[in-house]
């Protein structure tokens, strides 16, 4: 069975070490291009912060609804940062909590447990950081002159963390997240020990094993876009256990929605290929994405994707 990628990214945290930095590029590289996944030890994100993020996150799933209530989203708030269940129909199946940068003044957090606001901004902190090294790499992977990337994705206010919780499987529905594909430039999940996420690679659906400590990372639409399609954002989905509920938790690493995007010219113009999107603003593209699910579209097939701001071919 295929078997997505796990590099150990210890090397990336100190200086030296170039043969390893490189083979790590390499499997990076493939993987990529194979799965748009791939997974990460030795990271740097302590394992007793997962641990316990993933033991208050369920402790605050797992509390009365009354309490989950209380942190529902502020009214006309551009992102719906706090305690979400329906009516969004990608995710029917699980509630999950939203979170905006550290210091956000849209964040809501409950009284309990009483750790949980905490352990969610370092949790925050420490992705973003990893999310600078995994940035670094990608760009290597990508061949892109070192600060490309960094300096056309400077804004980190547009990032954001949801903490997921998937009720067991019933009898009718195994789904937890409909099949889509992520608008980041790249996401960082770290999932409990409790499998369910899978990506589709040539009509089949792959399983993203569980790995004790490893975080899962993902291409986005955003990096899509920018590499005119070297790299392709990956359909994936949650299936739900039998069971088991099931936790985790989604690191968007996004670009400013201020952003104009479109293929970069190291893609198009500097090897003579023609762009195959046209330029859009990041946030328009959120938003259409953010309505075109609140319509209660009945197929999936509907929804806005990336392909709407797609060139069609001559
Ligand atoms: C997502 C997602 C996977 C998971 O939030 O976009 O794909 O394991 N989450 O919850
Ligand atoms: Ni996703």
């Amino acid at each position: 069975m295929a078997k997505i990628p796990t590099v150990d990214l210890s090397p990336f945290l100190r200086e030296g070490y170039e043969d390893e930095k490189r083979k790590i590029v390499d499997t990076i590289s493939k993987a990529c291009c194979e799965y748009g996944f791939f997974q990460i030890l030795n990271h740097g994100v302590p394992l007793d912060l997962t641990s316990q993020a993933v033991k208050v996150s369920k402790s605050f799933f797992e509390s009365p609804n009354e309490a989950k209530l209380k942190c529902s989203p502020l009214p006309n708030v551009p992102v719906p940062a706090g305690y979400n269940k329906k009516p969004n129909p990608s995710y029917e199946f699980s509630e999950f909590l939203i979170m905006l940068p550290p210091g956000s003044d849209y964040n809501i957090f409950p009284d309990n447990p009483p750790e949980f606001r905490e352990v969610m901004e370092e949790l925050f902190s420490q992705f973003m950081k990893i999310s600078m090294v995994i940035e670094r790499i990608l760009s290597e992977c990508l061949g892109l002159p070192p600060r490309v990337l960094k300096e056309f994705n400077n804004d980190r206010s547009w990032d954001f963390l949801i903490a997921m919780f998937y009720l067991p499987a019933t009898e009718k529905e195994r789904i937890g997240a409909n099949p889509h594909k992520d608008l980041s430039c790249f996401t960082i999940v770290l999932q409990n020990e409790v499998a369910g996420l899978e990506v589709q690679k040539d009509g089949e659906w792959i399983l993203i094993a569980p790995q004790p400590g490893a975080l899962v990372v993902n291409i986005g639409d955003a990096l899509q876009v920018l590499t005119n399609d070297k790299f392709k954002s990956p359909r994936h989905r949650v299936v739900r256990p039998n069971g088991r509920s099931r936790n985790s938790f989604a690191f968007f690493h996004n670009l400013s929605g201020d952003k104009w995007i479109q293929p970069l010219p190291q893609f198009t113009k500097e090897i003579a290929e023609p762009p195959k999107y046209r330029p859009f603003l990041y946030k328009e593209y959120l938003q259409k994405r953010r309505e075109s699910k609140s319509k209660h579209i009945a197929r999936i097939e509907d929804e806005i994707t990336i392909s709407h701001y797609a060139i069609p071919e001559e």
